[in-house]
């Protein structure tokens, strides 16, 4: 039996062993009473009775074993020109400092705060502070507009929010504050305090009594201590987009986590305490989480908090830039990143200006790696390519080629096989398990391993409807795919109303409900459609109320106005058309599969339930005249 084999079975036929070791890489201050209680499925419990503190094992014990003179992150942000690095020791004097300032300010342990920053160091030190307290931190991408981030405010109810002066994309300065301040004014739930780094691209006006400057309070702080939680207890709340317009709070758990992590780090990236690893993603997005902050931190590595893109930050070098000045040796992006770079430099000519003798690896994740992708990578960087998936909910992959056990040969579009822990099978609609190659809904058997969702903040209910409800007795991935006769996964995309952008998870329900608050708007269909860029990108069509006479373009205009101010300009919502009616079924249902095929050009059958077939042809024709739909 080979390595992976030998891992994968002992993780599936003995989880409390298998976990209840790699547990003991991390510190606890009290071991836990039982590795899996599975006494009240579907929710599943890890580690119960353990205490610890995830910050302590982020930052402390690295210290106090000697590491305290690495540099625990680097900060390099090509838009502001600067390179800044921080020991251990320096993060461990900071966090515990703003720790104080958070305590000062009335967090305390359960207490959540919310962080809406940009790519900067503070975003780091603001999570940890949390975790340090023991209190629960929600990160809101910078992307999203203040209806969002108040929809998140309203579920989160932080005591404290935490926010910057402004973010920098590319060429462009986004002052943060107005949002924050048009956030809390629409939320219902009004945070006691506001921290503001003030950033020197853009000042904020600090709102008496209610805000205070970063600096200004940091230049007092007491340092705080670790203060020991439960395992169980939630270490973050990370909102995603489900199939509506209300998002889902994904909660983290301590314990499960902080064993996960570095599991993670060493099995999957054969990676090793001391090494640097860069996430090139964002702290608002799960990867950003798990592969900026907490996974290279507790396994001891360096990290790089980057802000910036991979191209106009200066140029399409800026990946292989950072690589080489700061050795990296593993780089986490998405497939999208790539894409990007191969648009402006599609024979690699900046590749040659550095050295990156100290690389090894690089893992693509948040969307599908075409197989064009992957070997235009492979075949640009010489090294392996590894494609691996996974979701908000499990926070760390579910499939990856793990080059820390034993690798195996890439399969260009499949992330190669399930990782230890994870179960993954194929159910056709009946929740019947498939064979190799059949095409069906990829599920995994529960429990899921440590690290993943325990549940939805608050929301037990709405978590069983949305993932264990579907399938009984299965975790319901929302993804469509096939397994083949040597295990080999390959994840072919949403079969729910999700769609990712850029590697960034969207909800095209929950821009239909936008759209649909518009006066002249009677009903509408937002899907997913393949771009060459970005993967997939928005586009809507719309029905008209009876009489109403509009111009498209205009109507267009107004609606990608209306997305952008109540969602964000990050669900890059351009394009809509007018159309007469959508197409439905018989009992009134919107053919969104068939429109999404029109849309793509693909071939597509009339389906039996449909009500009118003339509406496909009408369909097609809409979007032919915005640039989708094309054959070949
Ligand atoms: N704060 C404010 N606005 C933001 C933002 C932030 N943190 N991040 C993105 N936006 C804005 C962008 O400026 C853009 O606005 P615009 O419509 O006014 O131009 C919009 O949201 C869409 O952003 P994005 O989809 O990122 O498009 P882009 O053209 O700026 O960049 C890529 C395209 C491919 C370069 C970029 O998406 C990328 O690097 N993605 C890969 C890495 C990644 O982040 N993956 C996430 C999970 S691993
Ligand atoms: P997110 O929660 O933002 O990480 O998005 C999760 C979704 O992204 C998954 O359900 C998939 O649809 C998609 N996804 C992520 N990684 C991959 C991958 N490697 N291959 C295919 N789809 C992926």
């Amino acid at each position: 039996m080979g390595k992976y084999d030998e891992v994968y079975r002992r993780s599936i036929e003995d989880p409390e062993g298998f976990w209840g070791e790699a547990a003991e890489a991390i510190s606890w201050y009290k071991k836990w009473d039982k590795v899996l209680d599975d006494s009240n499925p579907p929710f599943y419990r890890w580690f119960v009775g353990g205490e610890l503190n995830t910050c302590y094992n982020a930052i402390d014990r690295h210290v106090e074993a000697g590491r305290g003179d690495q540099v625990a992150v680097i900060y390099d942000s090509p838009v502001t020109d600067t390179i800044q690095k921080f020991t251990y020791r320096e993060m461990q004097d900071l966090v515990s400092r703003f720790a104080g300032v958070l305590r000062g300010l009335g967090v305390g342990k359960g207490d959540t705060v919310i962080i809406y920053m940009p790519m900067v160091p503070q975003a780091v030190i603001a999570m940890l502070a949390c975790a340090r307290l023991g209190a629960v931190h929600s990160v809101v991408f910078g992307g999203f507009a203040p209806n969002e981030l108040a929809i998140r405010i309203d579920d989160a109810k932080p005591k404290v929010m935490v926010s910057a002066s402004c973010g920098i994309e590319g060429q462009k300065i986004i002052p943060y504050k107005p949002l924050l301040d048009e956030a809390i004014r629409l939320a219902t739930h009004k945070p006691d305090r506001c921290v503001i780094l003030a950033r020197p691209q853009a000042a904020a006006e600090l709102t008496d009594g209610r805000d205070h400057d970063w600096e200004a309070l940091m230049a007092g702080a007491e340092p705080s201590e670790c203060v020991p939680v439960k395992a169980t207890d939630p270490l973050y709340i990370l909102y995603t987009s489900g199939t509506t317009g209300v998002p889902k709070g994904i909660v983290r758990d301590n314990g499960g986590h902080a064993v996960a992590m570095p599991w993670s780090m060493t099995h999957v990236y054969d990676v090793q305490p001391g090494d640097v690893y860069w996430a090139a993603s964002d702290v608002g997005w799960v990867v950003g989480h798990s592969y900026i902050v907490y996974a290279p931190l507790i396994h001891g590595c360096t990290t790089i908090v980057y802000e910036g893109k991979p191209v106009g930050t200066p140029d399409p070098g800026a990946f292989w830039r950072v690589i080489s000045q700061h050795d990296v040796k593993v780089l986490f992006t998405a497939p999208t990143a790539f894409r990007a770079i191969k648009k402006e430099d599609p024979d690699g000519a900046y590749l040659e200006k550095y050295d990156l003798s100290n690389f090894k690896y690089l893992f693509l994740a948040g969307e599908r790696t075409d197989p064009d992708t992957y070997h235009w990578a492979a075949d640009l960087l010489g090294r392996p390519v590894i494609d691996h998936w996974w979701q908000t909910e499990t926070g760390w992959a579910i499939a990856a080629n793990c080059l820390g056990i034993e690798a195996f040969p890439v399969k260009p579009g499949s992330p190669t096989k399930a990782v230890p822990g994870y179960q993954v099978v194929i159910l056709d609609e009946n929740g019947k398990e498939l064979g190799p190659n059949q095409e069906g809904i990829v599920a995994i058997k529960l429990p899921l391993p440590p690290g993943t969702l325990p549940t939805l903040w608050q929301d037990d209910k709405r978590f069983k409807e949305s993932y264990v409800d579907p399938f009984p007795g299965y975790y319901f991935t929302g993804d469509g795919g096939n397994i083949d006769e040597d295990g080999y996964i390959s994840i072919m995309g949403r079969v729910d109303d999700v769609i990712n952008v850029a590697g960034h998870r969207l909800s095209t329900g929950g821009m239909e409900e936008v759209i649909a608050k518009h006066p002249d708007v009677a009903e509408c269909a937002v899907m997913g459609v393949a771009d060459q860029l970005k993967g997939q990108v928005p586009v809507g069509l719309v029905v008209l109320k009876a009489g109403v006479e509009r111009d498209p373009d205009e109507l267009n205009a107004e609606l990608v106005k209306m997305v952008r101010e109540q969602i964000g300009p990050i669900a890059c919502f351009k394009q809509s058309n007018i159309v007469a009616r959508l197409p439905k079924t018989r009992s009134g249902k919107i053919l969104r599969g068939t429109m999404r095929k029109i849309a793509d050009g693909q071939d597509y059958r009339v389906p039996s339930t449909i009500d009118d077939p003339a509406t496909l042809g009408e369909i097609e024709q809409a979007l032919q005249a915005i640039g989708y739909a094309k054959k070949g």
